[in-house]
């Protein structure tokens, strides 16, 4: 079943209290309900698919679901189990191999592209291992001395915000599986695109210029690339309400948008020439009409949504060509913490034209958890917000996801920024 509802700031899942003097019963038991509610919530998005539809890897960068529920479980085994459990045998020993994603520091690792040939351990086998280290997870919770339960805590976290990202990852991965299907079957035939623009989302919103602070602020989680807040020059600006609609794509389409080497980055066309892009991922033409493809299947394209499925050279281009440009990363986080532009969260990332760099003083997270975002940050943009496939309560105002500027993927869309007259 599809994500309908959007996905609101605020808390995340896990609790994060820091932690002070003995660790109280009610933390043990808040942090193991929080825990089988993100392992339940991966098995949720994952009951309509058949076992087939488990198994398909549609593209090197699209992991196969059966694969995203082992991985997020060997996170746990890896970086929690192992470490702090104390005897702890692996559920079984080939899986840190099978299922380690890209942690070098963890050892030696099965090929990204070649995923989707791992037809065994089967379905089965991998709610079993599931259940194991549910199982494990919760009596390290459980029964650790509150002398070590800090840690614990801080790893929980991490790996429920992971399994959340892999959530997400879910669907933009059986998205691009179904879209290979001639019929594009339906995830979920019930399933909507939130509706944006309930209220006022034309305009722009005036940014001040001055000096202003960016990046993660409370005391609630974030992961290390939100870090360290710090000051950012804002020139003067505005941010456009809404997002860019289909509608809007569509006079882009039709004044020849994907036909115009000028309005696009050299990268950009070179794209579009290669892959032969006329139009969003996942559009088709049926009969001279238009359908979008979506978890619901194929819809026709209704010019009142918000755009999806775009790249950054595609969302650099449109811009480029309404005489507008895209949001720094600084500019939109200003610009959502006043609290006046629509379809923040919960509708469809946004593309910003900030390169994923580190924010001054960025530091790491020790270990092999180190790898999880600072070696990535060259060669892609930074989105945010969050779309309708995050999950409830993951995502905030300093939360910064990247992807490589030919993505599309993934549930992508735009608002615009203009500078003031
Ligand atoms: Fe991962």
């Amino acid at each position: 079943m599809a994500q309908t509802a959007p996905a609101p700031p605020g808390p995340p899942s896990a609790p994060v209290a820091p932690l002070e003097g003995d660790i109280r019963q009610d933390l043990r038991s808040t942090s193991i309900q929080a825990f089988r509610e993100v392992r339940a919530e991966t098995e949720r998005r994952a009951a309509p698919l058949s076992a087939e539809d488990q198994a398909v890897q549609s593209m090197p960068d699209a992991s196969p679901t059966k694969w995203h529920r082992a991985h997020t479980t060997w996170f746990f085994e890896q970086f929690l189990l192992a470490p702090h459990r104390d005897g702890y045998t692996p559920f079984d020993a080939r899986f840190a191999f099978l299922f380690n994603s890209y942690y070098v520091a963890a050892g030696p690792r099965h090929a990204r592209p070649k995923r989707g040939l791992i037809t065994r351990p089967t379905s089965q086998e991998v709610a079993a291992y599931r259940a194991h280290v549910d199982a494990e997870v919760e009596k390290l919770i459980g029964d650790t001395p509150a002398d070590r339960m800090r840690e614990i805590l801080r790893i929980l976290e991490i790996g429920l915000n992971h399994e959340q990202q892999h959530q997400e990852l879910m669907l933009t991965d059986i998205l691009h599986v179904f879209a290979e299907n001639p019929d594009f079957p339906a995830y979920d035939p019930a399933w909507r695109m939130p509706h944006a623009g309930a209220r006022n989302a034309s305009g722009f919103v005036d940014v001040a210029e001055g000096i202003r602070t960016i990046g993660h602020q409370t005391k609630g989680f974030c992961f290390d690339n939100e870090q360290p807040a710090h000051r950012a020059l804002v020139g003067r600006v505005s941010v456009a309400r809404g997002l860019v609609t289909n509608g809007d794509w569509l006079e882009f389409i039709a004044d020849g948008g994907y036909e115009r080497p000028e309005l696009w980055l050299s990268d950009g066309w070179a794209t579009v020439v290669a892959e032969g892009w006329t139009a969003p991922g996942y559009w088709r033409c049926v009969d001279d009409r238009l359908f979008a493809g979506t978890l619901a299947g194929l819809a026709p394209v209704d010019p009142a949504l918000p755009v999806c499925h775009v790249s950054y050279y595609e969302a650099d281009a449109f811009a480029r060509w309404a005489g507008k440009h895209l949001p720094a990363e600084a500019e939109w986080e200003v610009a959502a913490r006043g609290s006046e532009l629509d379809a923040v969260f919960g509708t469809l990332w946004q593309w910003t034209r900030s390169a994923y760099l580190p924010y001054p003083g960025y530091q790491p997270e020790t270990g092999a958890l180190g790898e999880y975002n600072g070696k990535f940050m060259v060669n892609q943009m930074v989105l945010r917000g969050s779309s309708f496939a995050t999950p409830r309560g993951h995502a905030r105002v300093s939360y910064r996801n990247f992807f490589p500027p030919s993505a599309r993927w993934q549930f992508t869309g735009l608002r615009l920024a203009d500078f003031p007259a």
